[in-house]
């Protein structure tokens, strides 16, 4: 089910409290308890996120807040990955799984802001998002890094759940938003905050299981 770009409606009462050091302390005391209380939930999307990857042309995959490493082993053995996420804690359980299920095709888990990777330009071909663009500090820096950092004409794809455009979730959303730091994400994420709204190259957005609650934007980096 694909859907047309649009954006949500632009909120300033939801401006960014989530710093570096909020999403670390938060992720800190997800970490135990993450793939229990998300994986089923973000099960559907995560695994269309990765068969997205999977179908893409390219071997080396930067996937970006990478928590527990859960789409890890849903990777086609060819792909290269490597993984950054801001949480020593997460990054902790992601090195886990690598070793106890021996994904070989995993070549490194770093402790790095996706913000600023320090990669160098055009180092991958693909680069994916899960979950990530409503908790990073600043989405739009995150979306420029991932075109730096992916080749001119590779794939960048973020999952994610946005904002609802009105209606009785969108009040939702806005009544959760005051607790973002708590969280470690912004319930009332909307998709201009992310990429500009005149920024629509190549831009094809696809709700997701369950309920149409996740997104997956796929975008071909411009040359
Ligand atoms: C909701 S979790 C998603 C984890 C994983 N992608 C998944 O599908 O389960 C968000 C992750 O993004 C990480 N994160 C947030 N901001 C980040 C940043 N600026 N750089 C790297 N990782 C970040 C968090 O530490 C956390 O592990």
């Amino acid at each position: 089910m694909s859907d047309t770009f649009k954006t949500g409606r632009a909120d300033p009462l939801a401006a960014s409290s989530l710093d570096a050091d909020a999403v670390r302390a938060a992720y800190r005391r997800w970490a135990g308890v993450y793939d229990n209380v998300f994986g089923a939930i973000s099960g559907p999307a995560r695994r269309a996120a990765v068969a997205a990857v999977n179908r893409a042309p390219g071997l080396n995959v930067l996937e970006v807040g990478v928590g527990t490493g859960l789409a890890l082993p849903l990777y086609r053995s060819e792909k290269r990955i490597t993984g950054i996420d801001l949480s020593a804690e997460m990054l902790d359980r992601a090195r886990i799984r690598v070793r106890e299920q021996s994904l070989s095709n995993v070549d490194h888990l770093l402790e790095l802001d996706a913000e600023d990777t320090g990669f160098e330009a055009d180092r991958f071909d693909i680069a994916v998002a899960m979950f990530v663009a409503s908790v990073v500090p600043h989405p739009r820096k995150l979306a420029d890094e991932l075109r730096r950092v992916v080749r001119p004409g590779g794939t960048i794809l973020f999952v994610n759940h946005f904002a609802a455009d009105g209606g009785p979730v969108w009040w939702v959303e806005r009544a959760m938003a005051p607790a973002s730091r708590a969280l470690g994400w912004h319930p009332d994420f909307t998709i201009d905050r992310l990429i500009a709204p005149d920024d629509a190259t190549a831009l094809v957005t696809t709700k997701m299981r369950p309920f149409g609650l996740f997104r997956l934007v796929s975008m071909v980096n411009p040359a």
